[in-house]
Order: C-alpha cells, then structure tokens, then sequence
C-alpha cells in the first residue's frame, strides 16, 4: 500500500519529480505551438486499399511520411484492416505490416480473430480520395481518408453525427497515428459541446461525466482510491459518448484493446491515447442507446459472471481482527442488534506469518476456525477469507515448494525466479500465463477448503503490488520506457512497486506486456479453482481488473480515506465500474484508512445498503465501525438494510438482466432517461435498475438533499404516500432527517419484493410482495428471476429456474395486473406465492376484484381478499390488496375494479 504517497517521497526524489513535470509540461507546450524539433510523427500515408464486401473489410497498407526518432523510429509500414464484426460493432485494426507485435491473445480475452490481410491489388488511391465501408443494417460508417497524412472517421450512419474522428489536425505536427515500438499514439476530436464522456479507468473522480483537460492514465497499481485522478488498480481503455443532438442521449462506445500502459488525453475537443507497446485495436460500438451500447460491450469483452444470492447480503469485513473470539464477538452483536448480516470476513490476520492457505495456529486456530464456519452455516451466513497473490519462499512453507516444483513463479529475463516483497516479506509471484499454475492454484485452493469450508475468495494486491523497487536492468527499455506515462502522478518509471517490466512470463512474455493482465488472470485461475472446489457459483472479489474482468469478478473500490469526499467519490467509482462490465461492486461502508465517525458512517451505510456489493470494511488501527457500534448508526441500518433485503429478488433480477445483456446494476440516471440532458451531468444519484433512484446525502450536516427527479411521478420507497411529479425533469429539495435517505420507485415499474430477515436464506422463504406504480402513460412492467442462487449456470437445466414478467395496465374502470411465467417448476418447488399486492399511482382506490383467473381459464373466487386504500390526502392513494396466495409458478390475470 502507499498510503502517505507524499511523505515517503525524499528530497531527492521530488527534486527528480519536478524536473520530470517540468519536462513533460514544457513538452506539452513545445508540441501545442508546433515547433517541428519535438515532432513525435509526421504520420502515414495509404499506400493501398480495398474493400471486401463478403467479409465486410476494408484492408490498407499506410506508409511512414518521413521518420521522427522521438521515443524511437517510427514503424516504417502498417496495416490497416476495418472490419465489421457486427452490424454494431466495427474494428479497426492497425499493426506492423512486417514484424508480429503484442496483442492480447485470444485465449485471453476470447474474440473473433482480425481478418487475414491478403495482399491487395495495386491500386494507389488518388490525393484526397475516399474508401468508404458500411454494411446495410450498420449504424456506423467507416471512412478512409487519403490525404497527407491520411486519416479516418466512424460516423453515425442514421444522423451523419462523427463519432470518432482521426483526421489530421493542420495545427498540430503530431498527427493523428504515431507508430513506433514504444510509443504509440492516436487522437479523435470531438464536439466539445455535445459530447459527454465517460469511463476510461480505473481511477477515483469527484464526477462521473470525465471533465476536460485530463490525463488518464491505466497502468494497475497498488495506489490508494483516496487519491483523486491517479492510475489505481484496474485498467479499462472504454469509454461511453453520450451526445447531445442531433438526437440527444445517442451515444456510441469506443474501446482500446491494449494491455500496455497507457495515458489517455482528455481536452473536451480531443481524446489522444498514448499507449507504450501493443498495436491500435480499436473497437466501435454503435449503440445508439447506453444499454445497447452495454449490450455490445460485453458481447465481445464477456458478460457479467453470474453471482450467488447470498453475495446480496451485507459483508462485514476488517483488516485488524484479532482472533476467532473477536470474530464471534462481532456476528453476536450484528445479531443482538437485529441488523442483517449474511457474510462474516477475513483479512490477512487470519494467516500464519502472512502466508496463503494457512491459518495463525495461536489466534485463528484450525479447530476454532472450523466451528466458526460451520456455525455461520447453521445460521444461513458465509465466510470469504482473503488471499494475496505473493508466495513467501519460507522454504518451510509447502505451497511454496509445490510451486517451485510446479515450475509456475514469474521469473527475470536470466530464468531465475523474480524475487518481491509482500506482507510476509520475500515472495515469488505466480505466473497466471503459465497453463500449469492453474493447477497449482486450484489445488492449493482445495487444500486450504478441505480443511475450512470458505464460501467464497477475496483477491486483493494482484495489480501486482511489492513493496519494493527493483533496479531497472541495464538498458531495458522495458524497465524505463522513453515515453513515460503518468505513473503515480509523478511520472515514475513503472517499475515502481510492481513486478519489473523485464521480468518474463511463460512463453518468454514480458511483464511489461501483461503487467495490466495480471489481476485478471489471478481472478480467471480463482473462478474456476472456485467451480472446481466447490461445484458452486464462485464469488471472487478482485481488487485488480482488466477489460473482460467482470467475467470472473466481483469488484471493490479499494481503500478510500473514510472522508466525507470518498463517500462522494464512491458513486462515480461504483458507476464506472458497471460502465466496465463490473457490475457486482461496492465501496468500503464507513470509509477504509483512517477513522470514520458516527455521522459520516451513518450516511455511508445509508448509501452502501444500495450498492450492488454492500460491504463494510476498515483499516488495521482504525476505530472499529461495525454497523452496531452508533445506536444512531444501528437504527439506520436496520432501517436500509431492512428495505436492501426487501429489494433482494429485485438486486438479483438485475444481476440475472446483467448476466445477460451487460446493462450494470446501479446506474446513472441517463441509462434510463438519454433523451434528458440534465442527467448527464449528475454524480450523487444512482438509480437501481430503470426506476428505483437513490439520492442520497453526502455533506456532513446536510438534512436535505436537492435530488434531480426526470419527468414522472417519484413514490418513496420507505413511505409510499410520500411522492414527488415532475411533470418536465425538476430538481427538488427533500428533507432527509439524519436516519433518512431518499429513495424512489418511478411511475410504470413493477418490483417483486420480499419481506426482511436477517439473512438472505431466510429473506428467501417469506412471501412476496409485489409492488406495482401505474403510469397514465404507459404499461407498468417488472420481473423476477428465481433460482437457488448457487447452480453454476444460471438459467441451466429446465425446473432448476423461474422467470416471471409483471405487466399491469391502467384502464378508466379497472387495473389489470397480469404474469407471464417462463418455467414454474423452480418457483412451484419452492411453493413462492405473493401474498399481497400493492399499487400506488392511482388516483382513486381499487375497492373489489373481479376475479383471479389462473391459467387454464381457471376463476378463483376472490372472497376473502383483503382490499385497503388509504386515505386520498395527496394526489394519489396506494391500495393494498392482501391474502391473495397467487402462486409464482402460474400465469395470472388480476382485474381490480374502482367501483
Ligand atoms: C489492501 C486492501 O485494499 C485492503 O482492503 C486490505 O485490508 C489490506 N490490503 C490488507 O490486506
């Protein structure tokens, strides 16, 4: 961890920083006044190019203009081959017409290989010539530019709108392709006023939409989230453009499949990617919608994992626990104050001298350890512990020894093992490329689980973090690169606190190559150690993350500083992370590094209980902060969590929604409402799924919060009379009493809930209830996804699941409410029935139903319904109808009458 980054930085070494910043600001300077001495590229020329309708590519050989030797020699002839993998999805490839370079190996990140490169005709296009590629459904053009140099745009193929556009700025020398061995480099402008950007991480922002004149820099580190605007743990080049006009709420993604390091300039007119090794693969995705857009982002990169129900419970974590009894202690006092709590932690203190798979024989022995367990099991809860990925070479130590047998540990360029230093001091790192560390990573899993029954695996420092520098081999550009990226904000040479970049990987691979895969290759092997060991869904919570990762993984937004700032800051993280295909995330509840306090850990869990991954953590020496530790706390928490539990059928109907289509469980507003441009901006509200919106307070003191509502009618959720309509959208100011946080269902949904528990098992065994919002302006639609929350493959064998859609309709007479079920015969087992119903929205009361009609045509009487309407105080009245015993796994139709 760096957790002072300043003041472990010498004099010494921040005269070094200054000169560095100074180099790179004077850079920036020279380049933006176009002095010809500091040209990185003069860029390419098309040489040749041809379309192949069949294959629906177009193919092109680009040729240097003249050399530039800054960061090395440009590479003197490419290709370029355009393709459209779907009608939505276009890849621009651009690589070393003669030497094969790095790319990310399919077997990596699994995608359709890049057309071959037959040789083409010699056909010379004419200066200032055109090749245009598009297909007859594709919502993006793709046109080739034959200028000097040449260049490229992607285009809106419906409204004309440039998406990505690389043509040669005449103002700037540095044009807009630069190929060379370690430096390359690629620009798009952009309609500064109308594109809204956002993604490209990992790092922690004040606001979600990317504000300009920024430098992004993705290389995965061991840096504290505290820390605004620096490369954290993951790295994701994907960033989502939402326009306004000629339609607003278009929007398009782009991806920069590359594994190198990377800084990405942000100016508002410009996006440059300066990435230090890899080739240009470049992927359009054409939306026009941002769910759409999800859709085909995780089409190619990989869908969501599936993740157990039980993950939706609520986590207690902390690092500092001092044994089995303080364990203990803390279940028994989230039970004593009736706060749920469905998954009980370990961090590294459970080890034996810091080293994986071992426990502490004197304050986490193996029998207390197993007794503990097997009695969070009795009670319905779970056990995550952690593991880091260094491997201490106590030589001792058989995981140790196996691994040396099993030849598996990253090694420097002379073949012998690359030595680190993690917690329990020197360490080997094994290498997740080599096929056979798989093996050894599940088998020392089952070692570790036949002795302790662990539900699930929390992976942390894998960017990978070591506490030490290495010396940078003599030469090695792979060590100090000559284009520098903004390591740590200070331009550091990325060796810093990582393995070196010279260091070599099954396969001769270079650390510095897949040093941003590593992350992703520990959470790969942990996920299917995990189905191995298990036969189980896996839940793997990874700090570290890659393009792809959300496969495999959970994620958490690491350790923020317990400031009321990183409460603010955990929304944009947490809505970034779903833009990542990482939709199952959450931040530490109540802060991590330094000391919370009762009202600041009030308001957290007040949020957190709405994070899809809903966790509370906190660092060694920091005040203890379980949820029962403030009365005032405690009652908010039963307060949140009670609702959280409520909303579980609903969270996990949304993680199913994510597993298969990528649309991320907590979302920013304009996911739902595209066409409002009043939502692009807004980083401290979220909503779950289309219509449940969560805007909570994030200032110390604040007893009111001043919440954007899009146009509709708003029911709080905690207090159904409660309401807000915003006829067009409309920021409102709602009380927010310091147990309170503000959480509304938009007219037209429907939520399938059940009743709270202190677990998740037992939330599952209550009835349902199932809340209906009618809308004068459409149908109100919901769903719920059943299953046991633990298969495998989801949605697998027929009677293992049940998928039920809710449509209800508002007529001048009546309600009709009415079920579509997708296979019964999970819920039928289960024997799930919804034994009332609630609507809100209507104006006036439901007062008789006319029948319950079943499928098969079979009429229920309705005696012995209990229908209540409340008062009509407001504008609206929510009526209740009880004792319905409408079974889950049977079509109904339900007609509420208002006379
Ligand atoms: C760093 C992690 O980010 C943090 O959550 C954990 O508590 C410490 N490592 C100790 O394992």
């Amino acid at each position: 961890m760096r957790k002072k980054l300043i003041s472990r930085v010498n004099c010494l070494t921040l005269v070094a920083y200054l000169l560095v910043l100074c180099t790179f600001v004077v850079g920036r300077k020279l380049s933006e006044i176009g002095n010809d001495d500091t040209v990185i590229g003069h860029g390419y020329k098309v040489t040749h190019a041809q379309i192949d309708n069949s294959t629906k590519t177009l193919t092109a050989y680009l040729q240097v203009i003249q050399n530039s030797s800054v960061y090395g020699d440009d590479i003197q002839s490419l290709n370029l081959t355009a393709s459209f993998e779907e009608d939505d999805r276009l890849r621009i490839r651009i690589t070393d017409a003669i030497n094969s370079r790095w790319e990310i190996p399919d077997e990596i990140v699994p995608r359709p290989p890049p057309p071959s490169f037959s040789n083409l005709n010699d056909n010379p296009p004419s200066e200032n010539q055109t090749t245009v590629l598009t297909t007859k459904n594709s919502s993006l053009i793709f046109t080739l530019l034959h200028t000097t140099p040449f260049g490229f745009t992607v285009t809106n193929s419906s409204n004309g709108d440039i998406l990505f556009n690389a043509t040669a700025d005449p103002n700037d020398p540095n044009t807009t392709l630069i190929f060379k061995d370690q430096y390359l480099q690629l620009y798009s402008t952009l309609p500064a006023n109308r594109s809204h950007m956002y993604g490209l991480g990992e790092h922690t922002k004040p606001t979600f939409q990317l504000t300009p004149n920024q430098v992004l820099t993705m290389w995965n580190a061991d840096i504290p989230s505290a820390n605004k605007d620096l490369n954290l743990y993951g790295s994701h080049p994907f960033y989502m453009d939402v326009r306004s006009g000629p339609i607003n709420g278009t929007t398009h993604g782009v991806l920069l499949l590359n594994s190198n390091g990377m800084d990405v300039e942000y100016t508002g007119d410009r996006i440059t990617y300066k990435v230090i090794g890899g080739i240009i693969d470049l992927y359009i995705f054409g939306g026009p919608t941002p769910v759409k857009v999800m859709d085909q982002y995780t089409k190619l990169i990989g869908r969501p994992a599936s993740m157990p129900y039980w993950s939706f419970g609520f986590h207690q974590c902390r690092y500092g626990y001092k044994n089995v009894s303080e364990l203990e202690y803390v279940v028994d006092n989230y039970a004593k104050a009736k706060i749920p709590l469905d998954v009980m932690w370990t961090d590294i203190d459970y080890m034996d001298a810091y080293k994986d798979f071992t426990l502490d024989p004197v304050n986490f022995p193996l029998d207390k350890m197993q007794q503990f367990v097997n009695n969070l099991h009795n009670n319905g809860q779970r056990y995550v512990p952690i593991v880091d990925p260094g491997i201490s070479t106590n030589s001792s130590y058989d995981t140790f020894s196996r691994g040396i047998k099993d030849d598996i540990f990253i090694k420097n360029h002379n073949g012998s093992e690359y030595l680190g230093s993690v917690w329990p001091g020197p360490v080997y790192f094994p290498d997740f490329l080599n096929p056979a560390a798989q093996n050894y990573w599940t088998d020392e899993i089952k070692r570790f689980r036949d002795d302790l029954k662990f539900d699930g695996l929390w992976i942390d420092m894998n960017e990978a973090a070591n506490f030490i520098t290495s010396q940078p081999l003599e030469n090695s550009t792979l060590d100090d690169p000559p284009y520098k990226i903004n390591d740590g904000g200070g331009r550091q040479p990325i060796l810093s606190r990582t393995i070196p970049g010279s260091a070599l990987h099954y396969g001769n691979v270079t650390e510095y190559n897949v040093h941003n895969l590593f992350g992703h290759l520990e959470a790969r092997a942990t996920h299917e150690a995990l189905v191995n060991v298990t036969n189980k869904r896996p839940f793997v919570l990874s700090r570290s993350t890659f393009v792809g990762s959300g496969k495999y993984a959970a994620h958490w937004t690491g350790d923020n500083a317990a400031r009321w700032d990183d409460l603010a800051y955990s929304i944009p993280s947490m809505l970034n992370s779903g833009l990542f295909g990482l939709p199952m995330v959450g931040a530490d509840i109540c802060g991590f590094m330094d000391n919370t306090n009762e009202e600041l850990c009030r308001r957290w869990i007040q949020v957190g209980a709405f994070y899809p991954f809903a966790r509370n953590h906190a660092n060694k020496g920091s005040t203890y902060h379980e949820l029962y530790v403030w009365d005032s706390v405690a009652e908010s928490a039963r307060k949140v969590l009670g609702l959280r539990y409520r909303l579980l059928p609903y969270l996990y109907t949304l993680m199913y929604e994510s597993h298969l289509t990528g649309t991320p469980i907590a979302r920013p507003l304009f996911f739902s409402f595209p066409e409002d441009v009043e939502t692009y901006g807004i980083s401290s509200q979220f909503l779950l799924g289309n219509g449940v919106m969560v805007s909570p307070v994030l200032q110390a003191g604040a007893e009111s919060v001043t919440a954007y509502f899009p146009q509709g009618n708003w029911f709080d959720l905690f207090n159904y009379t409660n309401f807000v309509t915003a006829s067009t959208g409309a920021s409102v100011t709602l009380s927010a009493p310091a147990d309170h946080i503000n959480v509304h269902i938009r007219e037209g949904n429907i939520l399938a809930m059940q009743g709270e528990a202190m677990t998740t098992r037992a939330a599952r065994n209550t009835s349902f209830n199932l809340l209906v919002v009618m809308s004068n302006s459409s149908a109100s639609t919901g769903d719920v996804f059943m299953d046991n929350g633990v298969e495998i493959h989801i949605a697998g064998a027929i009677g293992t699941w049940t998928w039920v859609k809710f449509q209800g309709e508002l007529g001048s007479s009546n309600v009709t409410i009415t079920s579509n079920v997708t296979h019964g015969g999970y819920a039928k087992s289960q024997n799930y029935i919804i034994d009332k119903i609630t609507i809100l929205g209507l104006t006036k009361g439901v007062k008789s139903t006319s029948s319950i009609i079943r499928h098969r045509s079979r009429t229920v009487n309705s005696n012995g319904l209990a229908i209540k309407t409340n008062d009509n105080e407001g504008n609206f009245v929510v009526s209740e109808i009880a004792n319905l015993k409408l079974s889950m796994w049977e079509n109904f139709k339900l007609e509420l009458k208002f006379d």
